[in-house]
């Protein structure tokens, strides 16, 4: 049986100045909306109890399993606002399934497609307020659904009850700089994931797991690290928070093949659709580091770009390492592919280009 949603309004939610100053300027992740949803799983009973909510802290056992095993994963898709006031997401199912298939890793309960939509749509329809006005440049509502090990339990088995949740984050642009290329730094000291581990899930601990890297890179002066393959230190992989492009000087657009340590993202795939519509040869296969290296020297590589959700597509500059540096192609605001891809995303997901992938549902 599917899910529904009960509504319990928050009795004080922002007032309409509080919501306009935070929309104006609303950053990443900092701020949230009044209210959540939320539903349990029990084993033996199916997902039930959906419920949209208050926003606000939640009370789990200091025993609750996802605090000592890290049985958790969760997805990141945003709610955009067209021209004419209706509200869009983009490929939503995608971020079921994906979020499904992060559960069978994680050996968690698989949440069906029409109840993670049914909850998206629950939750948009009550904080609609918060979803930023059209032409207000690249915000959106970022919406996090979430799942973890709610069971109070310290045994090491898959949780018997297990809590879903989504809640919701007006958003700009994830680094601040807008355009600006970011600098890399190749992580060579940490992985972030190894052959048969859970690389290719949404979960927390390939986050967690890419910290090290990153702080790494941050003592560098770079803004992200790049993480290699964990065998042999040679294959490009990803950034932990974002999937990586190289564009050629014979205008193929090549990243890295899903290999099972790399996240399958929903940009990612969407981008390699998109290059087609551009005249670019999509190309999926192993990139050793190297290529990056001398290609950039060369000319072979003409631009690199990051792209993720929350992201979307961002220019990469100069790339760093022990004892040396590769010089960045990007100039001050990115190539004219890096532009051209990122454009062609923005407009489908506003509405502005025609969405002949059927891309986009509505909330
Ligand atoms: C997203 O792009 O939605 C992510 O989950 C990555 C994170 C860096 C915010």
């Amino acid at each position: 049986m599917s899910l529904s949603f009960t509504l319990e309004r928050r009795p004080d939610p922002a007032g309409e100045q509080r919501r306009a100053e935070i929309l104006a300027d609303p950053g990443f992740g900092v701020h949230f909306t009044d209210h959540m949803a939320s539903a349990t799983w029990t084993r033996g009973e199916d997902w039930h109890d959906g419920r949209i909510h208050p926003y606000g802290p939640i009370t789990i056992m200091p025993s609750a399993a996802v605090l000592h095993y890290a049985q958790e994963i969760f997805e990141g898709l945003k709610a955009y606002r067209h021209e004419d006031g209706s509200v869009w997401s983009f490929r939503p199912e995608a971020n079921a399934e994906r979020m499904q298939r992060s559960a069978r890793r994680l050996a968690l309960p698989e949440l069906p497609t029409d109840d993670f939509l049914a909850s998206l749509k629950a939750l948009v329809e009550v904080d609609q307020a918060w979803v930023p006005a059209y032409g207000t440049g690249e915000t959106s509502l970022y919406l996090r659904p979430f799942m973890y090990a709610s069971e109070a339990f310290l045994g090491v088995r898959p949780a018997a009850e297990v809590t879903y949740s989504v809640i919701a984050s007006p958003a700009g642009a994830y680094f601040s700089g807008g355009l600006k290329p970011v600098t890399l730094w190749i992580s060579q000291h940490f992985a972030r994931a190894g052959a048969g581990g859970t690389g290719a899930a949404k979960t927390g601990g390939n986050y967690a797991s890419s910290l090290a890297g990153q702080l790494e890179g941050i003592e560098h002066g770079c803004d992200q690290a790049v993480f290699l393959d964990s065998a042999t230190q040679t294959y490009i992989e990803e950034l932990g928070g974002m999937n990586l492009f190289l564009v050629t000087d014979d205008h193929r657009l090549v990243t890295p093949e899903l290999t099972g340590t790399i996240l399958e993202g929903v940009t990612r795939s969407s981008i390699l659709e998109l290059a087609k519509d551009l005249g670019l040869e999509p190309e999926e296969r192993r990139v050793p580091i190297e290529e990056w290296q001398e290609g950039v020297r060369d000319g072979s590589i003409r631009e690199i770009f990051a792209c993720g959700t929350a992201a979307v597509v961002t220019p990469v500059g100069e790339l760093r390492w022990e004892g040396g540096s590769a010089p960045s192609t990007a100039g001050d605001e990115g190539g004219e592919v890096t532009r051209a891809i990122r454009t062609a995303l923005l407009d489908v997901q506003y509405g502005r280009a025609e969405d002949t992938h059927g891309w986009l549902t509505r909330l």
